[in-house]
């Protein structure tokens, strides 16, 4: 028996797979000598050397030297396709002239206004005409302040203190339900259920029904793997929701781009309040959330306990103006739904491609998982045992060809993004699967590793 006790078969697959991620590793290094500088510096002032965890990556994530379009140039001079898209806030790519030429609008007419300037009200109507759910709407600074003060909102409304979420979801810094989540975690109370599985909330609703003032949910879980929401699971929150008075929050700062109307309108379900953030603000700083002018009427000072909602940037100038002209001129109809299509085919290409190597990948239009395993993911404890190492060689692998995804496995497609980068991309997705096969490394992974 091995050290691992698990035989000799299993040990062998482990040193096979530990030395290509150090290959990978030291090969990427290598060829980066100033992202490495620069990473060690930053170091000694930031913690990991950056300010934002999910960038970081081992052994150190490049430095960008310059974005255009779809491709990020990186200090030491290699260029990727970034199919990354920011976490779906790039759904425009790199400065388009639609963007570049509305940020010098709002320059020329000034900005820190401290005053209501007339973008405000344009992007409040833009938004409420789409979201079939949003009747008022507030901005905010952030996806995850959005959803603090819709969880926050529908506690005051329903007078109720308890907030019902899913097991692996992320809803921002500080509404993570995933791994070492609960020390930054904002401090109400959770009833935590199991995604995609009505069960776990309709016996959640017996036990304390009463006490729950809303279920936060996201359609589709984005950071949680690209898992989609089962229409029926869905369907049947609602109904519970509706059933105890309970309100229900759409979390679609991810998938608001299913649709001119979001993840709500492809349903065909409505929620109570809906959070937004991402590319809604014209790859400024945003986030938002809305819902029937009766609940939102909380913010009215007019009406006795109205409810005060700070901010200091909440209206700043360049997301009005710039969101303003990216939610009208270039957040269309058809582009989102084009968009839409070219991710679901890119997907179906994926797994047609990565299936017979126990590669799959999920999601819903124009945002996508990889993952390495060919079991059903419904909820993010499914990913749980999968071997990590896997998903660290594809994501090394994809940017030696040229393409940068998420370490994770996530992509979200950009409006930048072409036909023949995709081509390219599944090209580039081929080789790697490829030379790992070749290494015997992701048949006997997924053959002998134990579940
Ligand atoms: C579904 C979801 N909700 C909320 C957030 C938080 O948004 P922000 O990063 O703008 O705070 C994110 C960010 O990735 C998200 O994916």
């Amino acid at each position: 028996m091995s050290d691992h006790g698990l035989g000799p078969r299993y040990s062998e697959t482990v040193s096979i797979l530990d030395q290509a991620v150090a290959d990978a590793h030291g090969a990427y290094a290598a060829a980066r000598p100033r992202s490495a500088a620069q990473a060690e510096a930053a170091a000694r002032v930031l913690p990991a050397g950056s300010t934002r965890s999910v960038l970081d990556f081992d052994p150190f994530p490049f430095r960008v030297a310059k974005a255009e379009g779809s491709l990020l140039h990186d200090v030491d001079g290699f260029t990727y396709v970034d199919l990354l898209g920011d976490y779906t806030a790039g759904l425009f790519g790199h400065n388009p002239p639609e963007i570049a030429s509305a940020v010098q609008a709002v320059l020329d007419r000034g900005w820190s206004l401290g005053a209501i300037g007339d973008n405000e009200h344009r992007l409040a109507e833009l938004l409420c005409a789409r979201f079939p759910s949003i009747e008022q709407i507030r901005f905010t600074n952030s996806g995850t302040e959005a959803n603090l003060m819709a969880v926050s909102l529908a506690r005051h409304g329903t007078g109720r203190t308890k907030v019902l979420v899913f097991d692996g979801a992320y809803h921002g810094g500080l509404l993570y339900f995933g791994p070492h989540g609960a020390p930054l975690r904002a401090p109400y109370e959770y009833v935590v259920c199991t995604y995609n599985d009505l069960g776990s909330v309709a016996s959640a609703f017996d036990t304390e029904g009463s006490d729950i003032a809303c279920v936060l949910i996201e359609p589709m879980m984005g950071a949680g793997g690209g898992i989609r929401g089962d229409l029926e699971f869905l369907t049947g929150l609602r109904r519970l929701c509706d059933a105890n008075d309970t309100l229900l929050i759409f979390d679609e700062v991810m998938t608001s781009r299913m649709s001119i109307g979001g993840a709500q309108l492809r349903l065909g379900i409505t929620p109570d309040l809906t959070t937004l953030g991402k590319y809604l603000g014209g790859g400024m700083t945003f986030g938002a959330f809305g819902g029937s002018a009766d609940l939102m009427g909380a913010f009215d000072p007019a009406r006795r306990g109205s409810l005060t909602h700070g901010g200091t940037f909440n209206n700043n100038a360049l997301t009005m103006g710039v969101g303003a002209v990216a939610v009208a001129d270039l957040v269309t109809e058809s582009a989102l739904d084009r968009l839409y299509e070219r991710g679901e085919a890119l997907r179906n290409r994926l797994s047609e491609r990565g299936s017979r190597y126990g590669l799959q990948a999920t999601g819903w239009g124009s945002i996508l998982g990889i993952h390495a395993t060919d079991r059903e993911i419904s909820t993010p404890a499914d990913l749980g045992s999968v071997d990590q190492r896997i998903g660290e060689l594809l994501f090394h692998g994809l940017l030696t060809r040229g393409f940068y995804t998420a370490r994770r496995g996530f992509i979200a497609l950009s409006l930048a993004v072409t036909d023949e980068q995709l081509d390219g991309f599944l090209a580039a997705f081929d080789g790697v699967v490829h030379e790992l096969s070749e290494r015997s490394i992701l048949r006997e992974s997924l053959t002998n590793l134990p579940p």
